[in-house]
């Protein structure tokens, strides 16, 4: 990110998370209920393990905020682990209690996670060491520093959503869902399915999946709504939003593949039929009739919603277990159950909302400039203007 720069910290069973978000213009009205109502999303979802029982969680604001409105300083935020306290003993950053340790140790690494490369890369013989840090614990910290990026742009009238598009095989020809189809999305079903007749299936299929000891993946797909033209550029590699957005998506933990607007469908087919006509409205707008380009042409925002659809591998803890190798004994064993969701799609669809809004939070202030509220919605209004008259 350009403007806006994100960093986390904390482990799955640590005493907590802290998210330390910059960047943030100074003035911004902070909504602490969507930030509360962002992390309970979050934890939703059929198929979620006992964690999620646990843990509820809250972000308390330790820095860049003062009644109620941003300050321009590096925003703080602090999530605690709830479960921590059964861990302080096997997890606590100053004396552990060695043989508590030991019964937690992790020594035959699960395949799909990070405990082998990890362990090898950092030299570690206790691959907890890795796994406690690869977690999607870590997600948590993003949701909240993502309600923030929401925030800035429900100011200017973008909003974001997202919902299920296919669980396993279940949905999986489905079409690219519009912004019509998001908005019935039901935050409270199960699995937050957009296609909601396929949702018994899916929580069915989630059913057997957990009675045999196996996982699920699946697509979600995030649209944002009321994005302006112009934000990211064709000009340089690094500079388009389409490759800033597929690498946030793709940083969020299974996810395996990214999609933009009808991208998949349209590498099928002619181009005649790929691509979306361009028409001008009398009372002098840009419309697009179709949509597949997903709001996104050349790396640069056309004005259209933008389409993003993720496709997460099934998780890689298994009950039933994966071949692998005992690191005291280098022979071949199982490896190690984790306590662990079955599937946690409905999860990855907030996330994947809170990494789009970061990175069109970012684009956006890198378009407009300004430290304050004030500069920066006179930027965006002096855009519209020139926006609107363009090519006159
Ligand atoms: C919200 C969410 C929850 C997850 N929960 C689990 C879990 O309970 N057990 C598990 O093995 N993997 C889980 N994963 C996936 C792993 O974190 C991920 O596969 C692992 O860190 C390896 O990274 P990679 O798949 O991106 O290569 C979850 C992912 C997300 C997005």
């Amino acid at each position: 990110m350009r403007r806006l720069h994100l960093t986390t910290g904390g482990e799955s069973h640590g005493p907590g998370l802290t998210a330390i978000l910059t960047g943030l213009p100074a003035g911004m009205r902070v909504d602490f209920d969507l930030l509360a109502r962002d992390l309970a999303r979050r934890q939703h979802g059929f198929g979620r393990g006992r964690r999620m029982q646990i843990e509820k969680d809250t972000a308390e604001v330790r820095g860049g905020v003062r009644g109620g409105e941003t300050l321009g300083s590096p925003l703080v935020l602090w999530i605690q682990n709830r479960d921590y306290v059964s861990w302080e003993k096997i997890m606590g950053p100053e004396a552990t209690d060695p043989h508590l340790v030991e019964t937690r140790r992790l020594k035959s690494p699960r395949p799909g996670h990070t405990d082998l490369a990890g362990g090898i890369k950092y030299q570690r013989h206790d691959l907890r060491d890795i796994l406690e840090r690869a977690s999607a614990r870590e997600t948590t910290a993003r949701v909240a520093a993502g309600a923030f990026a929401r925030m800035l742009l429900a100011e200017f009238g973008i909003e974001i959503k997202s919902g299920v598009r296919s669980l396993g095989p279940i949905g999986a020809d489905a079409p690219v869902p519009t912004w019509e189809d998001l908005l019935q999305v039901d935050e409270t079903s199960p699995l937050r399915a957009i296609d909601r007749g396929l949702e018994p299936e899916m929580v069915r299929l989630v059913e057997q999946a957990k009675e045999e000891g196996d996982t699920l993946g699946g697509a979600v797909t995030v649209i944002a709504h009321g994005v302006p033209p112009g934000l990211g550029s064709h000009v340089q590699w690094d500079e388009k939003l389409d490759g800033r957005l597929a690498q946030a998506i793709l940083s969020i933990h299974a996810v395996k593949a990214v999609e933009i607007g009808a991208g998949v469908t349209a590498s099928q087919g002619f181009g005649s039929a790929a691509h979306d006509a361009i028409e001008r409205t009398e009372d002098g707008r840009w419309v697009r009739p179709t949509n597949r380009a997903g709001g996104l042409e050349g790396g640069v925002t056309n004005g259209e919603d933008v389409v993003i659809t993720a496709y997460k591998k099934p998780i890689a803890t298994l009950r039933k277990g994966l071949p692998s190798v005992d690191l005291d004994t280098l022979e071949a064993r199982t490896s190690q159950y984790e306590r662990s969701d079955v599937t946690a799609l409905p999860a990855a669809g907030v996330i994947a909302e809170a990494m789009v809004a970061l990175v069109l939070a970012d684009a956006l202030l890198e378009k407009l400039g300004g430290d304050s509220m004030r500069e920066i919605r006179s930027h965006w209004e002096a855009t519209a203007a020139q926006q609107r008259a363009w090519p006159g």
